[in-house]
C-alpha cells in the first residue's frame, strides 16, 4: 500500500530535506566560482524561477497521479492518456541518473565524515588558505582514505533505507535542517569580519555578462536541476505521497526558495574567505573543504562550531542520498519482488562500485581522462547537464502536450486566483505547460 505524507509541512521538510544537500553547500559554490561568479548565480536563479518551479510542479503532479516507482508511474500515466508505454524510459533512465549521481555524491559525503574527524581534532586550529589546501590536497591524495569514506558513508545510507526508516529522519531533519540554516548565517557573520565581505558580494551579485557563455549557462540549468532534486524522478516519488488538498504551487515555490536560500548563504560565506586568504574562486570541488576550515580555525568557539557544522552537512547529505536512492529501490521492490533490505543492498553495492571510479579520480587516476574530464567530471557532466535537464523537458512534454488539461487543472487545485496568476507567469516561460493550462 502506498502512504502518505501525514501533512503538509511533513512534505515540505521532506522534500527539502532532498533537496537541500551538498549540490547547495559543496557544489554551487565551486561552480559559481569556476564560472566567474554573478553571471552564473544569475542564471541559475532565472532557472530556478523560471524552469525550476514549474518542472517541480509538473513532477509532483506526475507523481501524484501515478503514485508509484517513477517507472511505473511513466508506465501507468503513458496507458491512461493512451501513448506508447515506451515512455516508461524515462523513468528509467532517471533512475539511473539517480544511482549514477549517488556513487559520486556518497565519496563527498565521505569527505564531510572525515572533516567531522578533522574539526574535533582541532587540526584547523590557526589555519592559514594555504595550510587547509595542503591538508586537502594530502586527504584526497590517499585512495585508501577516500575509500574508507565512501564506503562508510554508502553503508550508513544504506543501512536507513534498508530498514525504511525516513520517518525517523524527516523527525530529525525537522531540528537539523534549521540548525544547519542558523550555523551558515553565522557563517555569513564570520564571513563579515575578514574585510572582504563586500569583495565577496560583488564577486556573486553584481552581474557581469562578459563572463556568460555556452558551457556557464549550461551548468548554471543543470546545478538548477540538480541542487532541487529535478528531473530524475525522486520529486516524483516524493509527490506521490502528498495528500490531496495540499497545493502543489505553493509548496513547490516554498522548497525553492528555501533551497536557493541555504546555497546563496553558503556563497556568501565561502567568497569572502577566499578573497581574504588569497585563494583562487576556481578550486573546484575542494572549494569548501579549503576555505571552511580558515573561519574554523580563527572564530570564537570554532571547534565546536566546525564538527557541528560538518555533522550537519552530513545530514544534509543523508537526506538528499536516500532520495538519489529511493527510485531504483522502489522499482527493485515493485518489480523484482524483492524485500526492501534486499533492493538496499544491491542497489548499494551497485553504487559502491561504481564509486570507485571517482575515489580514484582524485588521486592514482587524476590523469585518466575522456574528453578531457575524470571519471567524477564525466559523471557530473553526464548527469546534471544532460540527464537531469533531458528528463525534466520530456517530464513536461508528457505533462504539458500528453496529459489533458483536466486532469492537470484538477491536479493542480488552481482554484486561488492569485495562486493562479503567479503560475500562469510562471508557466509562459514553459511552453509546453502552458498549451495544456491554458488552451
Ligand atoms: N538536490 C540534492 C543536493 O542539492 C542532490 C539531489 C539531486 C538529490 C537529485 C536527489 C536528486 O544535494
Amino acid at each position: 500500500m502506498h502512504g502518505q505524507w501525514s501533512s503538509r509541512w511533513i512534505y515540505i521538510l521532506a522534500a527539502t530535506g532532498a533537496a537541500v544537500g551538498l549540490g547547495n553547500i559543496w557544489k554551487f559554490p565551486y561552480l559559481a566560482g569556476e564560472h566567474g561568479g554573478s553571471a552564473f548565480v544569475l542564471v541559475y536563479l532565472v532557472c530556478v524561477a523560471a524552469i525550476g518551479i514549474p518542472m517541480m510542479m509538473a513532477e509532483v503532479m506526475l507523481g501524484r497521479r501515478g503514485r508509484q516507482s517513477p517507472v511505473n508511474t511513466m508506465r501507468t500515466l503513458a496507458k491512461e492518456v493512451g501513448v506508447s508505454s515506451q515512455w516508461q524510459w524515462l523513468g528509467i533512465s532517471g533512475t539511473l541518473a539517480g544511482v549514477l549521481i549517488l556513487s559520486y555524491y556518497s565519496v563527498i559525503g565521505g569527505w564531510t565524515l572525515a572533516y567531522i574527524v578533522k574539526s574535533a581534532m582541532g587540526t584547523f586550529t590557526g589555519a592559514t588558505g594555504e595550510a587547509a589546501t595542503n591538508l586537502f590536497a594530502q586527504f584526497v591524495s590517499d585512495p585508501l582514505t577516500l575509500f574508507f569514506w565512501h564506503t562508510l558513508f554508502l553503508v550508513m545510507t544504506m543501512g536507513i533505507v534498508a530498514r525504511g526508516v525516513q520517518g525517523g529522519l524527516e523527525q530529525a531533519v525537522r531540528y537539523l535542517m534549521p540548525s544547519l540554516f542558523v550555523l551558515l548565517v553565522v557563517l555569513v557573520g564570520y564571513a563579515m569580519t575578514t574585510g572582504f565581505f563586500t569583495t565577496g558580494l560583488s564577486f556573486l551579485f553584481t552581474p557581469d555578462f562578459s563572463r556568460l557563455s555556452g558551457t556557464s549557462m549550461l551548468a548554471a540549468m543543470g546545478q538548477a536541476f540538480f541542487s532541487l532534486s529535478l528531473g530524475m524522478g525522486t520529486i516524483m516519488i516524493y509527490g506521490s505521497y502528498v495528500p490531496e488538498g495540499t497545493s502543489i504551487a505553493q509548496t513547490s515555490v516554498a522548497i525553492a526558495i528555501a533551497d536557493s536560500l541555504v546555497a546563496l548563504l553558503a556563497g556568501m560565506a565561502i567568497f569572502p574567505i577566499v578573497f581574504s586568504q588569497g585563494m583562487q574562486p576556481e578550486a573546484g570541488p575542494s572549494l569548501i573543504f579549503e576555505t571552511l576550515p580558515v573561519a574554523f580555525g580563527h572564530m570564537p568557539g570554532g571547534l565546536a562550531f566546525g564538527v557541528l557544522f560538518f555533522i550537519l552537512l552530513l545530514v544534509a547529505a543523508w537526506t538528499s542520498s536516500i532520495s538519489l536512492i529511493e527510485p531504483a529501490v522502489t522499482l527493485c521492490v515493485e518489480n523484482f519482488r524483492m524485500t526492501r533490505r534486499t533492493a538496499a543492498i544491491w542497489c548499494g553495492l551497485f553504487t559502491w562500485v561504481l564509486g570507485l571510479g571517482t575515489v580514484f579520480s582524485f588521486n592514482i587516476g587524476v590523469e585518466t581522462t575522456l574528453f578531457d574530464m575524470t571519471f567524477f567530471e564525466l559523471l557530473d557532466f553526464l548527469t546534471s547537464n544532460l540527464m537531469l535537464p533531458l528528463g525534466g523537458i520530456a517530464l513536461a512534454i508528457f505533462s504539458g502536450w500528453l496529459m489533458t488539461p483536466q486532469v492537470s487543472q484538477s491536479e493542480l487545485q488552481m482554484q486561488d486566483m492569485t495562486g493562479y496568476q503567479l503560475c500562469k507567469c510562471s508557466f509562459a516561460f514553459w511552453l509546453p505547460l502552458r498549451c495544456s493550462l491554458f488552451s
